[in-house]
């Protein structure tokens, strides 16, 4: 009776757990809305990542917030980033703020809906404080970085003086990987890790690539191999952009690994994936990573779209009618109610969240009706930015950097030089062939893909007037401007002055949310978070096991500052003696 029961009991339980899919997220970090194929570009080739698209849903109205560390916090927690007071500047080296512990967290919600979490990659949410890392917030491993960047090899960042090393596994230091490319050791990681995974549970992956973002500010961009990218993107004109070019590739590279790695494992025919980039690419200025937006306007720290309408795919066999673009509204803030409801969880345990349920839509769009209708794309405090979207108007505040990031940047990377498109490449890469192996589509022969894939890269594309884009100077919109963002999505036209009564409503909504709005957490860096205290790396300073040795270290420091004082004083004094003499 009992042995029956205990059967009938994890027979129950497999059933429920091959019900949930397995999830995996591949988030991009900077990179521009103009540098995958499926946009239009015919400069990088990225045919894993367009295979990707093509064979699912391009999500080409997904929003997110301009800045790496609001948008992290806003897929984690489902909220605006002023509800948790992350908004504004993303987290300094030594910072001592996160994520506010009270948040619960995504991987927390599907650690207890029985799936196994994994984060590989950047967190940048916070780790003062050991109990602010990712393994303490619901993943079940980390491998990756805590602050915001690290360099590709040597996996340091610095800040002023600080500098440090910043390669964790959950909370230690791991420096056996010290000299390795990040992008390879966070792809063989995810793949180990695919390979490895325990299938009678559902998995919850998240690559958060380094790549495309800029590493070290003393050497931004870094391939493997800086002849063979010269020579690869010969056509490219700026070396600079070669190399970016390089990075793109290995990120495209990475994509076709781990999807081929869920095939060998056999269990991409219960998978999503999502691929999405953290925010648009930052062609100029601090950080910059020679990324191209174009056509849209402004960079990452900006409200507009160039910063806020990323690069964002979706793929699974569960689709019920894939191979389409979708128009609709989503929100970054959007993945943690809709991730929670592919797991099979009921959405009303979420509580008070500005995160939209997507998941029928994306796996049917027949339902016309869009579930999003406006969103906030920012309010932050230390700069003037905000931004919101209601229907087909979008206002726009900017100043920040003096609006210098607020025009139209990146390469249009379209006809010649730039090789042709190529969809051959496209049909034989590492995604499309594992895809094809679990994808049951009405798609029959090669002729019918090669069509669809055209009418699908055409309608991804956006076209603006480039004449009077090209032209425009400005206007900058230190002062509320006006866009009809579906028939302007290129933010050309202020119309502020011709629709007094449509800007007055959004400047009230803005309004309501800014008096919802939590005030910004930043905090001066913490001088005992330096590096050179804990054997030149990165830590949770705050943890017990470290506060007594930056004191050591204090105590240590201060005397000796306190002797060289000492020495300097005497000896001015015995100068001063010595010249009156
Ligand atoms: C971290 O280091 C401790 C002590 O050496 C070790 O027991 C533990 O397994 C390590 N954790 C990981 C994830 O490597
Ligand atoms: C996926 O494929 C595996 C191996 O072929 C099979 O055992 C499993 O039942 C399939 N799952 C689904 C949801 O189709
Ligand atoms: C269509 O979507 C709307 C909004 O999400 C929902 O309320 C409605 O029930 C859906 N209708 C059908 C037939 O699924
Ligand atoms: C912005 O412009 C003002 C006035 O020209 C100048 O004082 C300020 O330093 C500039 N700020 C930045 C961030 O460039
Ligand atoms: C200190 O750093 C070096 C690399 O600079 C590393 O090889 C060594 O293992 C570290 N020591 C400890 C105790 O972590
Ligand atoms: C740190 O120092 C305090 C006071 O000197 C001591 O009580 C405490 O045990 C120390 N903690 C650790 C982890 O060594």
């Amino acid at each position: 009776m009992q042995a029956l029961s205990v059967f009938i009991f994890s027979f129950l339980l497999s059933g429920v757990s091959s019900l949930q899919p397995n999830i995996v997220v591949i988030m991009a970090d900077d990179l521009g809305w103009n540098d995958v194929g499926f946009h239009g570009t015919d400069q990088i080739p990225t045919p894993n990542i367009d295979a990707l698209a093509y064979s699912g849903v391009i999500l080409n109205r997904h929003y997110t917030l301009p800045t790496c560390t609001p948008s992290r916090s806003a897929f984690m927690t489902g909220k605006y980033p002023i509800r948790t007071g992350m908004q504004g500047n993303p987290i300094k080296c030594g910072e001592p703020r996160g994520l506010p512990l009270e948040e619960i967290l995504l991987p927390q919600r599907l650690q207890k809906a029985g799936y196994i979490t994994r984060l590989v990659g950047k967190w940048h949410l916070g780790y003062h404080h050991s109990e602010y890392t990712p393994t303490k917030r619901g993943f079940h491993s980390h491998f990756g970085y805590f602050n915001g960047y690290i360099g590709y090899f040597d996996h340091k960042i610095d800040q002023g003086d600080f500098i440090g090393y910043d390669l964790h596994r959950d909370l230690n230091v791991s420096w056996i990987e010290h000299g390795k490319y990040a992008t390879e050791i966070f792809t063989q990681e995810a793949v180990d890790l695919i390979l490895s995974h325990d299938i009678s549970k559902p998995l919850f992956l998240q690559v958060a690539h380094l790549a495309v973002h800029s590493g070290r500010d003393s050497q931004l961009l870094e391939v493997p191999n800086v002849d063979e990218a010269h020579n690869k993107f010969k056509y490219i004109k700026d070396p600079q952009r070669r190399l970016y070019a390089e990075m793109t590739s290995r990120l495209d590279e990475s994509v076709g690994e781990i999807v081929t790695a869920l095939k060998d494992k056999g269990i991409l025919n219960n998978s999503i994936i999502i691929f999405l980039s953290d925010n648009g690419a930052q062609t100029i200025g601090m950080h910059q990573n020679w990324g191209s937006n174009w056509p849209l306007r402004g960079l990452k720290f900006t409200p507009y779209e160039g910063a806020v309408r990323g690069v964002t795919a979706l793929w699974s066999p569960l689709l019920k009618n894939p191979h389409r673009v979708s128009s609709h509204l989503m929100h970054i803030v959007d993945w943690y109610p809709t991730i929670y409801a592919m797991t099979g969880g009921d959405i009303s345990d979420l509580g008070e969240i500005d995160g939209i349920n997507q998941w029928s839509h994306l796996i049917d769009d027949s339902n016309s009706t869009t579930p999003r209708k406006d969103m906030l794309i920012n309010i932050e405090e230390e700069n003037t930015i905000e931004g919101i979207i209601d229907g087909k108007w979008k206002l726009v505040l900017s100043t920040y950097n003096n609006g210098s990031y607020d025009n139209y940047f990146g390469e249009d990377g379209r006809g010649l030089p730039n090789p042709a498109y190529s969809i051959h490449m496209v049909l034989v890469s590492n995604v499309f062939k594992s895809l094809q192996s679990v994808q049951s589509n009405n798609i029959n022969n090669i002729n019918q893909m090669v069509n669809k894939i055209k009418q699908l890269r055409k309608e991804a594309t956006i076209n603006c007037q480039e004449t009077e884009r090209k032209y425009s100077e400005g206007p900058y919109c230190s002062t509320y401007c006006l866009f009809d963002i579906e028939n302007d999505p290129c933010e050309e036209k202020n119309i502020v002055l011709n629709y007094p009564i449509i800007t007055e409503h959004l400047k009230n909504k803005l309004k309501t949310f800014r008096s919802l709005m939590v005030p910004e957490l930043n905090k001066p860096v913490s001088s005992a978070a330096n590096p050179k205290f804990y054997n030149n790396s990165w830590v949770s300073w705050l943890d017990e096991k470290y506060i007594n040795q930056s004191k050591f270290y204090a105590v240590k420091f201060s005397v000796s500052e306190a002797i060289t004082l000492k020495v300097c004083i005497s000896y001015f004094l015995f100068l001063l003696i010595f010249i009156y003499l």
